[in-house]
């Protein structure tokens, strides 16, 4: 996919200036610290969160006014237009009220044609995430290639999920009803890690940079995946649901990789749905019986 077909970008240079202003707005809250409110049981939401989203909306509003825009603090504009803008102002947003340095800006474009059902998705054909602390903009157009600070990015060449380093995120609302930890779990013993560094988009970014191998999280959103789906594809990876098929922006699942590992990675969903190929592991109180018989 990388690098074929278009030879330069339509949308990025002015979306990246936009994202880069953002994060400049993002950096300053960062700095001067914000109060935090909640959404609903502990889904954080603060003063950034809402100025930076009001600033891309003005922004994207302006350089493009034949847009949509559907973001994650309410904005709803000009849904109906052929091209529609993902936005979450701030992903990571329990890291940056903590002071934890890993959040960014993250826009993707879907593309959808005249006529499109609304429960159909479109083509994602631009993707920009920011990281405003590190200074890494990722962006991508379908069919010009990913990258990183202009320069080309590729997914990593690992072939054995045995190898690999891997993501996963856990859902601010209705946590009871995930059963992600037991996905975590079993993915720590058959990888070299599970990092769960709070940002979908970062994570997804990560992917398309070679830095991990594999992402999978349950119940995210069009504004948390869309721009980072595009990145992965254009950098040579694969993004399905948990059963293969291919990803959808309302899909309650994401399963994002190398491509290499995908098949494994499947392969090991299936199992797992299906009750097979858990690992035992000691409870919290046979470990504590252990530790008293053992005099410790
Ligand atoms: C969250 C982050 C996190 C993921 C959560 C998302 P927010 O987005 O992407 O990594 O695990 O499911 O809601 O709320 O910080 O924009
Ligand atoms: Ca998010
Ligand atoms: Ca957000």
């Amino acid at each position: 996919m990388s690098g074929a077909g278009k030879s330069h970008d339509v949308w990025v240079p002015r979306a990246a200036s936009i994202a880069r202003e953002a994060g400049a707005r993002l950096r300053e809250f960062y700095a001067q610290g914000v109060e935090t409110e909640y959404k609903g049981d502990v889904d954080l939401v603060t003063v950034a969160d809402r100025t930076v989203e009001k600033l891309i909306r003005e922004r994207l509003g302006a350089v493009f006014p034949e847009h949509g825009i559907y973001g994650e603090e309410g904005t709803r504009e000009r849904l109906d237009q052929e091209y529609r803008w993902y936005v979450d102002p701030l992903d990571g947003t329990t890291n940056f009220a903590h002071g934890f340095p890993q959040f960014c800006v993250s826009m993707g474009l879907e593309q959808r044609p005249h006529g499109t059902m609304p429960e159909d998705d479109g083509t994602l054909v631009a993707a920009v995430i920011y990281d405003p602390l590190r200074d890494e903009l990722f962006t991508a157009e379908r069919g010009c290639g990913a990258r990183l600070n202009d320069k080309p990015l590729h997914v990593s060449k690992n072939a054995l999920l045995a190898e690999s380093l891997v993501a996963t995120g856990f859902p601010s609302r209705k946590r009871h009803q995930s059963p992600n930890i037991h996905f975590y779990q079993e993915f720590t013993l058959r990888s070299h890690g599970v990092r769960r560094a709070g940002s979908a988009a970062l994570d997804l970014a990560y992917v398309a940079a070679g830095r991990m191998d594999a992402f999978w999280e349950f119940n995210l959103n069009p504004w948390d995946t869309a721009a980072g789906i595009l990145l992965v594809e254009e950098a040579g990876g694969r993004v399905t649901d948990f059963a293969g098929n291919p990803y959808r922006l309302e899909s309650s699942e994401i399963l994002a990789s190398n491509g290499l590992i995908h098949a494994e990675l499947l392969g090991f969903f299936d199992a797992m749905f299906a009750g097979r190929d858990l690992s035992p592991i000691p409870s919290p109180e046979e470990w504590a019986a252990a530790r008293a018989a053992a005099g410790r």
